[in-house]
């Protein structure tokens, strides 16, 4: 596909990367991997699995090794298609590395110690303040410029680093002369933002320490039904959405975000009905929704042989584009370049 001509006009880039770091929740889905699928339709895409970014945080190496093998197969489950978008592992291009340090010297003390993550994951992680928790947005930044995308979809969380990303890029492209695209955060479309079951002012989170506060994507039938069953709701008994009433709104949310249905329609449908039928309900869709992608996951798991081949296959493609604008802000940097 390298060599076909471009269209005249090229339909905007859009880049996204996910963490290897644990199993992601139906929130981390229907919130932010599902709108990836749907944005191939639109964009010229590429994701991509932030294992460098995992090691700012001390990883076990096995278990590592085995959350980007899983991350990478879910994002093929879910229905990125590897021909149509760039879909690679973060380590297995080194330009990300390489452009991140030139990135660095670009990249002020004063605006990495202002990052909410840094300052958080630095209280929750007090014995490991390390050089790369510090410098993990001029990696982020590298990761994205190297793509030169219009758009960086991400969650409410990842806005500071976007926009620390246009003012490095903005930075270079005044020193040295154009060389990135200014990407803008997309932040996605409302709707689905999922909340705990057990706690719902609450964002849902995988890393909660009550299990049956999320769904993960790997939880079987059982487990999601009865989940849903134990989610926190009101007194009321009456399936309708309305303020005050953050636990069956959470749920209509879900129901309504893998059903397509309006909250009219979720009315209607449970009116004189109980909780107990509208959470049966909830259950069974969801474990509906996830049923094919937990299939398909485990069919890739099972054939490593061929999940290396599409690993492969994204990272020549992805290192492709990324040693074009590597090369060109070495160059404009003043780097002597190998021909
Ligand atoms: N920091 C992002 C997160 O934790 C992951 C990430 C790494 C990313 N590189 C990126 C997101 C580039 C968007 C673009 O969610």
């Amino acid at each position: 596909m390298e060599n076909q001509a471009q269209p005249i006009q090229r339909k905007k880039r859009a880049l996204s990367c996910i963490q290897p770091t644990g199993i992601p929740t139906l929130g981390n889905y229907l919130g932010a991997l599902r709108n990836w699928v749907q944005m191939q339709d639109e964009f010229d895409c590429a994701f991509a699995v932030a294992d460098l970014h995992a090691i700012t945080v001390r990883q076990e190496p096995a278990k590592l090794r085995q959350q980007i093998t899983e991350m990478f197969a879910l994002l093929l489950a879910i229905g990125l298609d590897p021909e149509r978008s760039l879909l690679f592992v973060q380590s297995h291009v080194p330009a990300h590395s390489q452009l991140a340090w030139l990135l660095s010297c670009n990249t002020q003390f004063g605006e990495l110690s202002r990052m909410t993550q840094f300052k958080d994951k630095s209280a929750r992680h007090a014995d490991n303040i390390n050089l790369g928790l510090f410098a993990y947005p001029s990696l982020m930044a590298a990761d994205i410029l190297l793509y030169q995308p219009d758009y960086v979809p991400v969650g409410a969380d990842q806005k500071q680093h976007c926009e620390l990303t246009r003012t490095i890029a903005e930075r270079f492209n005044g020193l040295y002369g154009n060389t990135f695209v200014v990407p803008e955060p997309y932040i996605m479309k409302a709707g689905a933002r999922v909340r705990s079951l057990q706690n719902p002012q609450k964002k849902m989170s995988k890393s909660d320490e009550n299990v049956n506060s999320f769904i993960s994507l790997k939880d079987d039938k059982d487990t999601i039904l009865r989940k849903f069953r134990r989610a926190v709701t009101d007194s009321e008994a009456q399936v309708r959405y309305a303020e005050g009433k953050d636990g069956v709104n959470n749920l209509m949310e879900i129901y309504s975000a893998v059903t397509d249905k309006s909250m009219d329609a979720i009315e209607a449908e449970f009116a004189g009905k109980g909780y107990g039928d509208f959470k049966n309900a909830v259950g069974e869709a969801v474990a509906a929704e996830l049923a094919p992608i937990q299939d398909r996951l485990q069919q890739l798991l099972q054939d490593k042989a061929q999940l290396e081949q599409w690993m492969r296959l994204g990272a020549e493609k992805a290192a492709c584009v990324a040693a074009r604008t590597l090369f060109k802000a070495q160059k404009k940097m003043g780097y002597v370049m190998l021909k």
